[in-house]
Order: C-alpha cells, then structure tokens, then sequence
C-alpha cells in the first residue's frame, strides 16, 4: 500500500507499509489530548454511527472504541449478545446488514473464530468500514498500533536499536501476532522470545524471531519487554502444568525484570492473570506502561476511525 492511500477496512496489519503504519501512530499521538479529555466543539464525525459487534467478552477494547467514537463526535451502537438476536441463532452477516439497514457505517468487530471479520467484507455494503476488533488466535491490529505508539513514547521511533522480549503464551495471542507484524515493519533491532514449547508460536509467526529456552535469556537486557495472557479459552486442556510452574518458568517477577535494561518497559494487552504471567510487583511497579497502553487505546482508535471514515 503506498503512502497516501486511504483504507477501506482494517482487518491486519500485515498490509500495512511502514508509511501507513508510522503515518496511523503519528496521527493517533496528535490525537492523544482529544482522546483524553474530548473537545466538544471538535465533532469530524457527526452524523455518523458506529456499532461495537463483540462476539467475545471485552473490557478495553470495546470501551475504548466506544469513546474514541463519541470523542470524534459519533454516535454509538453497542451491540449487546445476551439480549440480541445472535443468541436465537442469527449470523453475524445477517447482524451487520440489520444494522447497516439502521444507517450503522462503522463497525469494530470481535468474534472467536479465525477470519471472521475479513469473511464479512464481501456481505457488507461499499460505504461500510470494518475493524477487526480480534479475531481468534489471528489479528488484533489496534492493539498492535497502539503498543506501537507505546513503545515509540518511551524510546523513540528508531526501533532498529531496541530488543524487544515477548514471555508467555504467544502461541494464542493475536496481540502477539499483530506486534510481531508491527514490530518488523518498523525495523525492530531484536525480537526474543519464550514460552513453554507448546505455547511458541508457529514457525511463519516466528519468522526472523529468537526462540529462547529460558525466559531469563530472552529477557537479558531487553529495552521493552511485552507479557501476554496465558489464554485458556483457546487452549486444548494440558498444555500448562501448573499455574506456579508457569509463572516461575515463564512468568515476570522483580527478579527476572532486573536482567532487563535499566530502563526497559513493561507491557501486557490485559486483562492480566496476576501472579500467573507477571507478578503484581511488575504490574504495578515503576517500570510499567500498561495503564499508558489501556490511554493509548482511545487516541489510537479514534485514529483509526477518523482514517477510515474519511476515505
Ligand atoms: C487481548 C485480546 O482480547 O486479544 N485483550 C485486549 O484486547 N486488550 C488480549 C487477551 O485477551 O489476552
């Protein structure tokens, strides 16, 4: 994609150029005081809607862009499936085209299965804009932007010199899959890894990654290191032994931290398991961005939406 083209839906980051990435973060830093505290006199999208489909359970991503909506001026949908008709059995495309019939224009979607949301370009009508909100084990490319715009506050756009650790379940996470995308096409210096075997990614998601067999080694003077949720919903039973083994394996604590760069960051998507893939004293500790991450959120959403409903 070149520099100046304008998206339609945004399902992966994976076709996105380094351009359209740096140009979507750079837009979102700009934004990030109108994210925070809103501008009521600054409304680029009235007149339209946006719906929040969530097929799975969501805390951040769903508020964030329900703000970041309201903060550009939208209106908003939030699509409820306990009480909607999903649950007597209609489908998701049938859903959007009931809401486009509404005058819906903008929709940021979640769903569990792999490949849902890009299924749904071909059943939504030519003036509808998608986001993939996550889908299954495979894209999250919001989260993806905005630990990018994360990472560049603490250490600046020239990814080239970081070393960026990713600890846990990899194998399962799309936030880990949409980073790894962000990451290489920003020209990160160095992408460690480790994870129990059966939790590391697939061979293609590693491309170019190094696999460590000991979380302290993939730790060692990392300048950002990025934990991620132990996701048992989408694991077969088994795969982790015991939850205390995991964290002493696996699992960030003050000790393992102190073998990271003196300034190295610390970040988790959330919702965080505590003492299970990073201690509390992490997670709440000086060192942590994760709060920055869950602010980001809305300034990096509300870009999104502005670059979509603008094209
Ligand atoms: C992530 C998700 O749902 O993929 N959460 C999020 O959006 N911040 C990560 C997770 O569930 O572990």
């Amino acid at each position: 994609m070149s520099p100046h083209a304008t998206l339609r839906h945004l399902l992966a980051l994976n076709a996105l150029d380094r351009a359209t990435l740096e140009r979507l973060i750079d837009r979102a830093a700009a934004l990030r005081p109108k994210a925070l505290d809103g501008d009521p006199s600054w409304r680029p999208l009235a007149g339209r809607t946006m719906a929040n489909l969530f097929f799975e359970p969501s805390t951040r991503t769903r508020t964030s862009f329900q703000l970041a909506a309201a903060r550009l001026g939208a209106e908003v949908v939030n699509f409820d499936m306990a009480t909607s008709s999903a649950r007597k059995g209609e489908t998701i495309a049938d859903t959007l085209r009931t809401l486009e019939a509404m005058g819906v224009s903008l929709f940021a979607v979640r769903h569990a299965v792999d490949g849902a949301v890009a299924a749904l370009v071909a059943d939504c009508a030519p003036s509808t804009r998608l986001i993939n909100a996550g889908d299954g084990r495979s894209h999250h490319p919001t989260q993806g932007l905005l630990d990018m715009l994360t990472i560049r506050q603490h250490k600046g756009t020239d990814f080239s010199r970081l070393k960026v650790a990713m600890l846990g379940d990899i194998r399962h996470s799309r936030v880990a899959r949409s980073d790894l995308h962000a990451l290489r096409a920003l020209g990160a210096g160095e992408i460690a890894m480790a994870a129990p075997p059966a939790l590391l990614p697939e061979a293609d998601s590693a491309a170019g990654c190094r696999l460590h067999a000991l979380a302290d080694d993939a730790v060692r003077d990392a300048d950002v290191v990025i934990c991620l949720r132990l996701q048992r919903e989408r694991m077969e039973e088994g795969l982790v032994d015991s939850l205390e083994g995991f964290y002493r394996d696996w699992g960030l604590g003050p000790q393992r931290l102190a073998l990271a760069r003196r300034d190295a960051i610390v970040m988790h998507p959330g919702p965080m398991n505590r003492g299970v893939e990073i201690a509390d004293a992490v997670a709440d500790g000086p060192q942590s961005v994760i709060r920055e991450q869950v602010s980001n959120g809305v300034a990096v959403r509300m870009a999104v939406l502005e670059m979509l409903a603008g094209s």
